[in-house]
């Protein structure tokens, strides 16, 4: 690895961290960059302002979203769209058709994201997320792009 490519992981690694406020949830230096140094996986910033991220995967069946994430003082400003737009300008580039995602039923601010982008729901996971000591189902969402 050169030194400008190990300094620009520092940088992503350290925005990456501020952003992820969830302790549990946050992935070690060493995981984060095996992410990123694999050329199946996407982590994209959001930018001029190094708060928000979405990191997805490349599999056989298109790019899967792993997920996305604003940090809570920027959000409802375009950002979350601004990362959308972002995956689908490398999906196009990438000539990739299908783009899915999990999401919480519950989480109707990301699904109305998702919506924007026409998304649309193909699937449930049962019971897929413990939160508040209870179950909850995820929706798999699917875009077609063409
Ligand atoms: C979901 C999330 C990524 C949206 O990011 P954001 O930057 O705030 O979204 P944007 O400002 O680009 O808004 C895009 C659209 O999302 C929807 N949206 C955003 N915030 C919303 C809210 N509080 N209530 C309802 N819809 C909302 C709207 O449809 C909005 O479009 P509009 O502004 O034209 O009405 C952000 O809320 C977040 O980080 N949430 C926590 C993590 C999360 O739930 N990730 C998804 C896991 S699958």
């Amino acid at each position: 690895m050169q030194r400008s490519d190990a300094k620009k992981n520092d940088f992503l690694y350290e925005c990456y961290c501020k952003i992820e406020d969830d302790y549990e949830k946050k992935w070690k230096k060493k995981d984060f960059y095996t992410f990123i140094s694999n050329q199946d996986n996407i982590f994209i910033l959001s930018h001029p302002k190094p708060v928000g991220y979405l990191n997805a995967r490349i599999t056989r069946d298109g790019i899967e979203i792993i997920s996305i994430l604003i940090d809570k003082k920027f959000r409802k400003i375009g950002i979350g769209k601004s990362l959308l737009n972002q995956l689908l300008i490398i999906a196009s580039k990438k000539k990739i058709q299908n783009i899915f995602l999990e999401v919480s039923v519950e989480n109707l601010t990301a699904i109305n994201l998702y919506k924007k982008f026409n998304f649309i729901r193909v699937g449930k996971r049962k019971n897929y997320y413990f939160q508040d000591e209870k179950y909850i189902d995820a929706d798999i969402m699917k875009l077609v792009l063409f």
